[in-house]
């Protein structure tokens, strides 16, 4: 099984992330989302990121334009029956990724296999949806795609060996190094991510310190690049709140209740850096 043409639908940062390091390693890549002005601003963005690249030396001028070119943004899925592989990266909601995974399943030829980026949903839920279970895996990529070295692949109860082989391959071929999770809430990463980062939520609900003093404790005291409130505010409260709720829910454990505070950002539409204020303020 080789991939030549996939598709990436959503085109917000992961979705452009994946879609850009699949370009890299010289893939045709089709972009969709819920219309073409949505898909050519998540090119757009690339285009920036690529722009930034050549002016720090990274890259030259060149490869910048073959990697733009092979970035084609599409008015919707109905252009994916070109697509040996489509790798879906929506918002984190099960019954939308149900109902994408159906149009995927529709939209691509038979032999297409159908990936999911989520950061834990079940697959073998999205894999029951479409009429090709074996062919459907967990592909879920870290933020920011381009710099995180990591792909966690994700088996359903369905997938076939041939198509979690063919995805791990791919990932390889993007640079990337993967780990394989067993198909559980959050699977390996967010599983232990999560309660951290809902716990600096907690810490600073219950004025254990300021947003800057939980992040740099962390920061400087455990030496990760960035603290819990600030990573948070990058992948976007609204994701955080939706896999705190996948846990709490799928592993039915009150330890993984989603943080009071954490849920009245998201009321107030503070979801992080994407609409430029979560626990910190950031220029649009
Ligand atoms: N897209 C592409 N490249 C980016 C980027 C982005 N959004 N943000 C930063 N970079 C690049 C920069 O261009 C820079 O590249 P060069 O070295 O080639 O110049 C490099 O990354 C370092 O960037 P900065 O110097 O601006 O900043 P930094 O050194 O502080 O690094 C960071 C920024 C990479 C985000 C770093 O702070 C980091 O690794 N943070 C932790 C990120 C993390 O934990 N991600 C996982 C989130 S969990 C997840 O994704 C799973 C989930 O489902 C929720």
């Amino acid at each position: 099984m080789e991939f030549k043409t996939i598709g990436v639908l959503g085109t917000g940062q992961m979705g452009a992330g994946i879609a850009q390091v699949a370009a890299e390693a010289g893939l045709r890549v089709l972009m969709a989302d819920l219309n073409r002005e949505i898909a050519e601003k998540g090119k757009a963005g690339i285009a920036k990121l690529l722009g930034k690249a050549v002016e720090k030396g990274k890259i030259d001028a060149a490869r910048r334009d073959a990697v733009l070119a092979r970035l084609e943004p599409q008015d919707s899925v109905a252009a994916f029956r070109e697509v040996d592989l489509a790798i879906e990266a929506a918002t984190e909601n099960i019954e939308l990724k149900r109902k994408l995974f159906q149009g995927l399943d529709e939209a691509c030829p038979a032999h297409a296999v159908l990936a999911t980026n989520t950061s834990s949903i079940s697959i073998t839920l999205l894999a029951a949806a479409t009429k090709r279970p074996a062919k459907v895996i967990g592909m879920h990529f870290m933020n920011p795609v381009p710099v995180m070295k990591l792909v966690e692949l994700i088996r359903a109860l369905q997938t076939d060996d041939e198509t979690y082989d063919a995805v791990k391959a791919l990932a390889e071929r993007m640079g990337k190094t993967c780990v394989t999770a067993k198909d559980a809430p959050g699977f390996i990463v967010n599983r232990i991510l999560l309660p951290m980062l809902n716990e600096a939520c907690y810490a600073l609900m219950e004025g254990l310190g300021t947003p800057e003093d939980i992040d740099n404790g962390i920061k400087l005291g455990l030496n990760h690049p960035m603290g819990p409130l600030a990573l948070a505010d990058l992948i976007g409260l609204d994701t955080c709140l939706a896999i705190a709720e996948v846990l709490h829910k799928g592993l039915g454990d009150d330890k993984y209740r989603p943080c009071p505070l954490l849920r009245k950002y998201v009321e107030a539409g503070w979801l992080g850096r994407k609409t430029g204020r979560g626990f910190y303020r950031y220029e649009k």
